[in-house]
This record gives C-alpha cells, structure tokens and sequence, in this order.
C-alpha cells in the first residue's frame, strides 16, 4: 500500500466521496460518517433501503467514545478483549451523527477494524467512517477488491485493495443499549465468547420487532444470483450445479473442498460462492457445517444465501 493512496482515500472521505476500504471481516464502502450528504450516496449506490443502519468505524476507542451518548462499561470490557476486530457494539448515539447513518435510530453500531490499512485511512482522515458491506444489496458481500469492481465497475471514487479479508464474514453486531446485551447478528466472536467476557447471558435477537429493525435480518441478504441449496451428505439434486464440501465429496458440474475448521472455512465462505456463482450453474449445494457455537456465524450467512 502507497502512502499516496492512503492520503488520497483520506482526501476523498473528507471531501464527501466514497471509498472501498479493505477491513478483516468483509471489504467496506466508506464515506465520513459525519456527512450527511456522503451517507446518502452509499445507500444510492449500493440500492439500500435507508431503514438498514450503517455500522460506524473508528480508529481508536476515544473515538467510538466520542460518538456514544452512553458507553456501558461493558463497552470497555468488550473493547478490551476483540477491538481491533470483527466486533460491532451499538450504543446509544450523539447528535453529531447524522439520523441516515443509523437510519432513524437513537443507537449507534461501532467497530474498531483489525485492518492497517482501514485504520490508517480514517487516522488520516480524521473522521469516523460508515460502511456497510461493498456489494449490491441483497447480493454476495466481497472479500478481495475485485469482487468490489465486479460489483461497482468506476462508479466508487476509490477502491483501496488491501489483499482478502482474512476473517471472511461479516463482525459480530451486538447490542449494548438495554438492559441486557443481546446478539443481534453472529460472527466469528461468537455468542460463547461474549458471554465469558461479560460473565453473563446474552440474549440472541428474537424475530424482528418492527421499532428496532436489524438489517442483517432481511430476507435474501448475502444471496448468490446462483440458487443455494444446503445439503447433507452429498446428495445432489439434478441438473448442472456447483458443490461445496466439506467431508462428503459428490459428483457436481464444479466442486469445491471447504475447510473442515469453522476460521478457515469463513476465510473461504464467500469467495467459493462468488466463484461457484460466476459458473452461470443451476443450483450451488453446500454441505452443511456442524451446528455448534463456533459455527453459528457461517450457518446464518448460509442460511441467508438460500434464496427460495
Ligand atoms: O464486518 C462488518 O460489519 C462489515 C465491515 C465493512 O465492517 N460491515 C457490514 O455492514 O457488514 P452492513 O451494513 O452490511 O451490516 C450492518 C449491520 C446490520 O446487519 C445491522 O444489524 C447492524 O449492523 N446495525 C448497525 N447499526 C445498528 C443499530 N443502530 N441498531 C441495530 N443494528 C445495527
Ligand atoms: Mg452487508
């Protein structure tokens, strides 16, 4: 990475523009999350809705605090343990973040990333950064920069390409803003993990309930174009398709061993199903993972990449 590309990305957030910026869990589509109008032009270009609230990225946890009306010491202990990394926390908010950040909301979701090159954007920017994923909405989120061109071709003003994400899945969103925490998406810190940092429960979201929408939740985020099916012990349906194993190989058009390990396999998660879906095939079939904790984040991008 150039020094000039790094003032040059820096330039263009202050200036309103957007940025691809590289992050551990999944590439980012940036703009500075204290400008309205550089907000609005992510949901435009991704074709969001602007009732799904963007996380907040910051360089440091004096500035996550800056950004918190509250911040629980739960924060601190939380930050302590998985900041830098694949971790949001949503707080309560200040005014100086506008409403389309958090899409109405009175809560903030904030992440420290475990990327360099992230990190030393927004140092240099001065200014916390919003992004969602860098991908189209509803479609596959992307983990090297050219899954980003593919998706975006010139319409970004930048595309910072810091090499794969080396997570793979998208952090870990819980919330910090009630009484009790609770899970609000999973990830690779997992629902166990928060726990024995907290010393207690943590309560997994129920079914959306209309005031305190989770994006994440939307049907068909995450989808392939490609028909996702997941499977059990190789058996295929018919036709031409494409197959991701782990243990049990079958005879597809294209087939595609996964790690046995729940890190690795979400490293390789997405990159295997842009792959298997560039085929133009009639179905992907995924062996399905271990049902454990450790897993839970796969399983739920899993689940989401099933489209019918
Ligand atoms: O790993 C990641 O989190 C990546 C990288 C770029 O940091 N970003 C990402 O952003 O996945 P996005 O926009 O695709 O997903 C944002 C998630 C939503 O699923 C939503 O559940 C949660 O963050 N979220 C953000 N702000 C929230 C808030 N105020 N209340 C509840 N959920 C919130
Ligand atoms: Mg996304």
């Amino acid at each position: 990475m150039r020094e000039t590309d790094l003032d040059q990305a820096a330039t263009i957030l202050r200036n309103g523009g957007l940025v691809a910026l590289p992050t551990e869990t999944v590439y980012g589509l940036g703009a500075n999350a204290l400008d309205a109008g550089a907000v609005a032009r992510i949901y435009e270009v991704k074709g969001r809705p602007v009732t799904s609230p963007l996380i907040v990225h910051v360089c440091s946890v004096e500035m996550a605090r800056g950004l918190a009306r509250v911040w629980p010491a739960e924060a601190d202990t939380l930050a302590a343990r998985f900041w830098p990394g694949p971790l949001t926390m949503v707080v309560p908010k200040r005014e100086v973040i506008p409403d389309i950040v958090t899409a109405g909301l009175d809560t903030v979701g904030l992440r420290l990333p475990a990327h360099e090159v992230m990190l030393e954007v927004i140092r240099r920017a001065g200014v916390p950064v919003a992004a969602p994923s860098a991908n189209r909405f509803t479609e596959l989120s992307p983990t090297t920069a050219d899954h980003v061109r593919a998706a975006f071709g010139n319409t970004l003003d930048m595309i910072l390409d810091g090499g794969p994400c080396k997570v793979g899945i998208e952090s870990t969103v819980v919330s910090l803003a009630g009484e009790e925490p609770v899970l609000l998406r999973p990830g690779m810190v997992s629902r166990e993990d928060l726990e024995a940092a907290l010393g207690r429960q943590v309560r997994m979201a129920g079914k959306v309930e209309g005031a305190h929408p989770s994006p994440g939740m939307h049907h068909r985020h995450y989808s392939p174009r490609t028909p996702v099916i997941l499977v059990r012990g190789g058996k295929l349906p018919a036709g031409r398709g494409a197959y991701l194993w782990m243990h049990t190989s079958a005879h597809a058009e294209y087939e595609q061993r996964m790690p046995a390990g729940a890190v690795a396999y979400a490293r390789q998660l997405y990159e295997a199903l842009h792959a298997a879906d560039a085929l133009g095939l009639d179905w992907i079939a995924v062996e399905m993972p271990p049902d454990t904790g450790e897993w839970a984040g796969v399983v739920d991008r899993l689940r989401r990449a099933v489209s019918a």
